[in-house]
């Protein structure tokens, strides 16, 4: 794609002339904008680049480790891990309320990302994933906050780092074309969005490790099966949710007391609105029979029928 590789020959160009022999940070989450991101700083800069891997806790089945393998490994950065589970976990425990739960892990964040940086005493610039339809909807001024998300300007405000942003001119179909044409795997550049706050804001009321297992279980069930089926372009976002209630259920003869999990599935445009998708009954029935054969603890699957609006996309 000729314009995609002129775009990447132009920012690169522009990295070095900015940076010339100094540091730059990056905050890697492994979604698709702080990968192009650094993909292309990397490009530019090589070993100058420091990536920031921070594992909340929160994350998907195996997903710390398959950002670690791409880029630690397969492009070689700089990653440094930072393991703040422990952390994140205990500053949430007994907390319910969706927003709490959002602001104290947006915090924490902050403060582990501050605390970690203030470490590498020679970085000059901070890279940041920003587009371009960041900036646009940041600045509309929405009567009322229904969800806070912590995209822009969610890092420290009193870090002394010159901000580099390369994606903010671009729509997302153009970093996927920018993250194809660096050579990202395609599980990173067609990867579904995901929110921050992450399984944080899906196990539903208090988060515990318990419930956090069996949302990691249960959706890599529901992420394998939706891939072999072929529905994995098609679907804007699919995840599974656990709700705060139990049901009955029977075990061969034996009666039992367990968790319901959600499954949410919707086809959108820009995440604004939302319809659900219609996945074939015989796929569902795959992945129901698969998550209480294989999670522990659940007895019923349950799938969300609902649109946004009225509903939402995530189920807090
Ligand atoms: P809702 O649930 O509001 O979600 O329909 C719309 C899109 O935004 C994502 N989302 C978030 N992203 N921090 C984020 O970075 C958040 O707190 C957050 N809440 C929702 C959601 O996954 C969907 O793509």
């Amino acid at each position: 794609n000729w314009s995609m590789e002129n775009f990447i020959e132009m920012e690169v160009e522009k990295v070095r002339e900015a940076v010339g022999e100094r540091k730059v940070l990056c905050a890697l989450s492994g979604g698709v904008d702080s990968s192009v991101v650094a993909a292309l700083i990397h490009k530019a800069i090589g070993d100058q680049l420091i990536c920031m891997f921070i594992d909340h806790g929160l994350l998907r089945k195996n997903e710390a480790d398959s950002v670690m393998e791409t880029f630690g490994e397969g492009f070689d950065m700089n990653v440094i891990k930072i393991d703040a589970q422990e952390r994140f976990l205990s500053k949430l425990a007994g907390v319910k309320d969706p927003e709490q739960k959002r602001k104290i892990i947006g915090n924490e964040f902050i403060y582990v990302f501050e605390e970690e940086s203030a470490k590498l005493t020679d970085v000059d610039f901070l890279a940041q994933g920003t587009l371009y339809t960041d900036i646009i909807e940041s600045g509309t001024d929405t009567a009322q906050t229904i969800k806070s998300h912590h995209n822009v300007g969610g890092l420290p405000e009193n870090m002394k780092l010159d901000l580099i942003e390369p994606l903010n001119t671009l729509f997302k179909d153009e970093v996927r074309e920018v993250g194809t044409e660096l050579g990202l795997p395609e599980e990173i550049v067609w990867r579904q969005p995901f929110p921050g706050p992450g399984l944080g804001i899906r196990v539903l009321g208090e988060i515990t490790e318990d419930k956090l297992e069996i949302v990691r279980e249960s959706d890599a069930i529901l992420r394998e099966e939706i891939k072999k089926a072929g529905l994995d372009r098609e679907i804007w976002q699919y995840f599974t949710a656990l709700p705060d209630m139990r049901s009955v259920g029977v075990m061969g003869d034996a009666r039992t007391y367990d968790y319901t999990v959600g499954i949410r599935a919707v086809t959108s445009i820009d995440g604004m609105t939302s319809d659900w998708a219609r996945i074939p009954y015989d796929v569902l029935e795959i992945i129901s029979t698969r998550i209480v054969n294989e999670v522990k603890d659940v007895n019923r699957v349950v799938y969300d029928i609902t649109s946004k609006p009225p509903s939402t996309i995530e189920w807090e």
